[in-house]
């Protein structure tokens, strides 16, 4: 039995939510090291910040010992889709395709050996890995090679989209200063201790996670999805045969006059006052929709509202001065804004 099919009950909302004083130490972390005063690069240490949360929500004790297996399997993964000056068949081992697999294949074996201490020690632990190291009610023990095969590309998950969106949200916090006072607002209720962080804290952030879906909507990091119909179909007045991909594109439904009003403004507020967007299935594709689904949007709402809210609080957000964007827009790594330059300077 395929593991996704099982979808990962560690990464229900319930759950998440369950974990919330676990993740806000680590988005304050990342708050704390922030050096102000100057421009700096952003999302390298975004990126360093999720990751560590995303790896310790999933092994817990064992985070430390896979992390930098993580790291390197991202780094893998983001070489591979810089544009080469060559399109190499999909069959051709390019350099950065092996190194691809050696960092998967090597990630598999550390994740074999934590898998093996867990099982003969008897305690599978309560994170994600080791709810799927428990058999479930409903689907029964999942084999172990379902688990091996799906885990790594779970764990960059974990902080690859995320910290593109974080770069896109911390934009908005330095170009909306108005927007970014209202979440510091806000964010004044979060406990000082932000291991005290619970699920009603992050509930009483309504506003903070409506800038944060607001960000999502006109800048979905997965910006084309596809689909495959399994068979002949009508979709739209069109015919879709048999075996065709549908691509699907969150970017330009989410900037649709019809669904949303004067769709390309920024305006938190649409998402509170229920008015400017409708919460209609379909309408909301930054995490995709049915069966296959984001998994991890309870973990990537939790992760993003409180960075979002613990860094308002602490700073005025800004770019650097003059015409030209500190970042470069890059479309083939999701929508990113890479080599974005921020700075951040303490709120009196
Ligand atoms: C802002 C952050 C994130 C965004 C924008 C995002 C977006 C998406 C999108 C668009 C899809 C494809 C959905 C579809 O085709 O309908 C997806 C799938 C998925 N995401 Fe995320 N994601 C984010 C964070 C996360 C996190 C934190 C995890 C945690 C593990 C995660 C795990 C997954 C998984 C496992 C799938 C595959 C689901 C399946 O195919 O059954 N994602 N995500």
């Amino acid at each position: 039995m395929h593991a996704h099919a099982a979808r990962m009950r560690g990464l229900r909302p319930q759950a998440v939510a369950a974990r919330i004083g676990e993740i806000a130490p680590g988005t304050a972390r990342f708050v704390d090291q922030w050096p102000t005063g100057q421009d700096v690069e952003i999302l390298p240490p975004v990126r360093r910040a999720l990751a560590e949360i995303g790896v310790r929500y999933l092994f817990s004790d064992d985070a430390p010992t896979l992390l930098p297996f993580a790291s390197r399997l991202f780094a893998a993964r983001e070489v591979l889709v810089r544009p080469s000056r060559w399109e190499w068949p999909p069959w051709i081992p390019t350099p950065a395709r092996r190194f691809r697999t050696r960092q998967q294949v090597a990630f598999t074996d550390a994740l074999r050996s934590v898998v093996s201490r867990r099982r003969s020690s008897g305690r599978s632990g309560d994170d994600v890995l080791g709810q799927m190291l428990r058999p479930s009610s409903h689907y029964g023990p999942l084999s172990e090679e379902a688990i091996l095969d799906t885990l790594p590309g779970i764990t960059v998950a974990t902080f690859e989209t995320p910290s593109r969106a974080a770069g896109w949200i911390l934009l908005h916090l330095a170009r909306y200063p108005r927007a970014a006072d209202r979440v510091a607002a806000e964010a004044a209720l979060l406990p000082a201790d932000p291991a005290a962080t619970t699920s009603t804290h992050l509930d009483c952030l309504q506003y903070t996670q409506a800038l944060v879906r607001e960000v999502l909507r006109l800048h979905p990091p997965s910006w084309l999805l596809t689909r495959r119909a399994p068979r002949r179909t009508q979709l739209a007045g069109y015919t879709i045969d048999a075996g065709s991909t549908v691509l699907v594109c969150p970017y330009t439904a989410q900037r649709d006059a019809r669904e949303h009003s004067e769709p390309d403004r920024f305006q938190p507020e649409r998402w509170l006052d229920d008015s400017g967007s409708p919460a209609k299935p379909g309408v909301f594709l930054s995490f995709g929709t049915g069966k296959h689904g984001c998994e991890g949007a309870a973990l990537a709402m939790a992760m993003l509202t409180l960075l979002t809210a613990q860094a308002a609080r602490r700073y005025h957000v800004s770019e650097p001065p003059g015409p030209e964007p500190s970042y470069r827009l890059t479309t083939l790594e999701g929508l990113t804004t890479v080599g974005l330059r921020l700075r951040a300077t303490v709120r009196s």
